[in-house]
């Protein structure tokens, strides 16, 4: 008989014909927003899941899903997993890699841009009606050219804004990140290595691209902030949790850096009201992959993963390494 499969929220109608192809399908096109016991119930019989980021997976959820052999996710970040716990259960996770980095790079610029320049602030003003009170440093902001960029994480999404940084603003580009690019790749990237607070004192605007990991938890804390220059921008498109986001709007209420762009935000999508109270910063729902060909490509590389895995020629993108084929569920 086919392999079950569930889509855990609303897809692209195509990807779910495609899927339903291969699978047999429990769809949930009504993007209901279920418990994690309501998903629990609907996994129990499944072989087989694609998720988006907002479903955790964990040992619970395994335990309840006996026959679940694959979980593909439908984005590059993967926290919502419990990598160890999958696979000591012999389940593989796979997520969406390479198909956004650029269209992430290219947000990770316009929230840059949007932050420095102070473009949402000045559109409600706008559309206040209060424009008849110009004044010579209205919405004055941070210059981009020229200025110098602190990356913080650099993989393949880092470099993008890195080419965009030093190529096309004609920035200098620092970067901080658990290993060193090879040598060939800074030098196109026009990166210069640096430890992290050398990066923050220095830089005008610091962009976090890093990875969630208990390590990385509140990368970015009072004491960080503290380092950074009065002047300076912080632009967060990573995750959640990377940034402390508590001190983060006292920093901004108190002005001890000039604004800040989020895209993530720790236990989103509530946002801290703190953040909400303060004008100096942009904050969007966690879009920055979001184009229509990107998340187009990527729905399509996680409907891959699991057409490959049980045609047996193996996940395409894994992020655990599991026995393959494998015995059946322990
Ligand atoms: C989005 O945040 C992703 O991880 O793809
Ligand atoms: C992370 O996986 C990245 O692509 O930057």
């Amino acid at each position: 008989s086919r392999p079950r499969i569930l889509i855990a929220r609303a897809i692209f109608p195509d990807i779910v014909e495609r899927l339903a192809a291969h699978f047999d399908v429990e769809a949930n096109q009504d993007d209901v927003l279920w418990s994690p016991a309501e998903l629990a119930a609907r996994m129990a019989d499944k072989d087989g899941a694609f998720t988006t980021g907002s479903q955790r997976v964990d040992a619970a959820l395994l335990a309840a899903s006996p026959r679940l052999r694959i979980v593909a996710n439908m984005a590059v970040g993967y926290n919502n997993f419990d990598v160890a716990a999958m696979t000591a259960a012999g389940v593989v996770g796979t997520n969406t890699p390479d198909v956004l980095t650029e269209t992430t790079a290219d947000f990770g610029f316009a929230l840059l841009l949007a932050t420095a320049r102070r473009l949402t602030e000045s559109e409600h003003f706008l559309r206040a009606g209060l424009w008849n009170r110009w004044s010579y440093d209205m919405f004055a902001g941070a210059e981009v050219h020229g200025s110098t960029l602190g990356i913080v994480g650099m993989g393949r999404i880092g470099q993008g804004i890195a080419r965009r940084a030093a190529h096309g603003f004609g920035m200098r580009v620092l970067y901080h990140n658990r290993s060193r690019l090879a040598p060939a790749l800074e030098a196109e990237c026009k990166a210069t290595y640096t430890d992290k607070a050398t990066l923050l004192r220095e830089a005008d605007h610091v962009m976090l691209v890093l990875p969630y990991s208990p390590e990385a938890h509140h990368t970015i804390g009072a004491a960080e902030l503290a380092l950074m220059k009065p002047t300076a921008t912080l632009v967060n498109i990573a995750r959640g949790g990377i940034v402390d986001d508590a001190a983060l709007a006292r920093a901004l209420r108190e002005r001890r850096i000039a604004a800040a762009g989020l895209d993530v935000f720790e236990g989103e999508p509530a946002v801290h009201p703190g953040l909400l109270e303060v004008p100096n910063v942009v904050l969007t729902p966690h879009i920055a992959s979001a184009t229509v060909p990107t998340r187009r490509a990527m729905a399509q590389l996680a409907a891959d993963n699991l057409i490959a895995f049980f045609d047996g020629r193996g996940p395409l993108t894994p992020v655990n390494t599991v026995p393959y084929p494998g015995a059946p569920r322990p």
